[in-house]
């Protein structure tokens, strides 16, 4: 599902004179064969984000190659884009737009029907507990709330490989065990 070789990345910045450089990631090996759940563990700053960017494609490595759902990370990432979800640590949902359109618009976006999104996106409001928030936009939504629609926008296209960053962050203690 995964293979990665000497995944890197190294943020360089020029700010007026002073040049800054940050070794975020340095030479990750990676092996995740299907059906297999792996996490990353590491402190603050270790590079967990920074790794999970480059293997969703949001982020070129500056060195390194990997191939990520059967796809050249480098030369094919639409194909590997195709085949994933991502949970960011950042959140993914438009304040603005409503919580189910936003999900029903997203499985589209995957070549899934309307009204397989919708049975799709509403059973996952129930096992979310997000019952009753269909029309809420997620900026009138509670955090947790809107961590579990960040969790089902990862789901609702049903992707071969989920990259979940810190996804239960915010959420209330009994339901972190139920994400399993
Ligand atoms: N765009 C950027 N420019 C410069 N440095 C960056 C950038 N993004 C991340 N970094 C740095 O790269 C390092 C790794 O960051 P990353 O977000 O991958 O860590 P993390 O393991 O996910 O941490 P956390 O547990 O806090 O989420 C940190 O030192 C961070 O400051
Ligand atoms: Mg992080």
């Amino acid at each position: 599902m995964i293979h990665a070789r000497g995944l890197s990345r190294t943020f360089r910045k020029k700010r007026g004179k002073q040049a800054s450089e940050v070794k975020a990631v340095a030479g990750v090996d990676l092996d995740v064969e299907a059906g297999e759940i792996v996490g990353f563990l590491g402190p603050n700053g270790a590079g967990k984000t920074t790794t999970m960017r480059m293997l969703t494609t949001l982020l070129t490595p500056t060195a390194g190659t990997a191939t990520v759902a059967g796809c050249d990370l480098l030369t094919d990432p639409v194909g590997v884009r195709r085949r994933i979800g991502y949970v960011s640590q950042a959140g993914s949902t438009a304040p603005e737009n409503r919580a189910g359109e936003e999900l029903v618009s997203h499985a589209r976006l995957y070549g899934v029907s309307t009204a397989e999104a919708t049975e799709r996106g509403k059973r996952l409001f129930t096992e979310l507990d997000l019952e009753g928030l269909w029309e809420r936009q997620p900026k009138a939504m509670s955090g947790g709330q809107r961590r579990r629609l960040d969790i089902a926008m990862g789901l609702v296209h049903v992707p071969g490989l989920v990259f979940l960053d810190e996804p239960t962050t915010g959420l209330d203690p009994q339901a972190r065990p139920a994400l399993l």
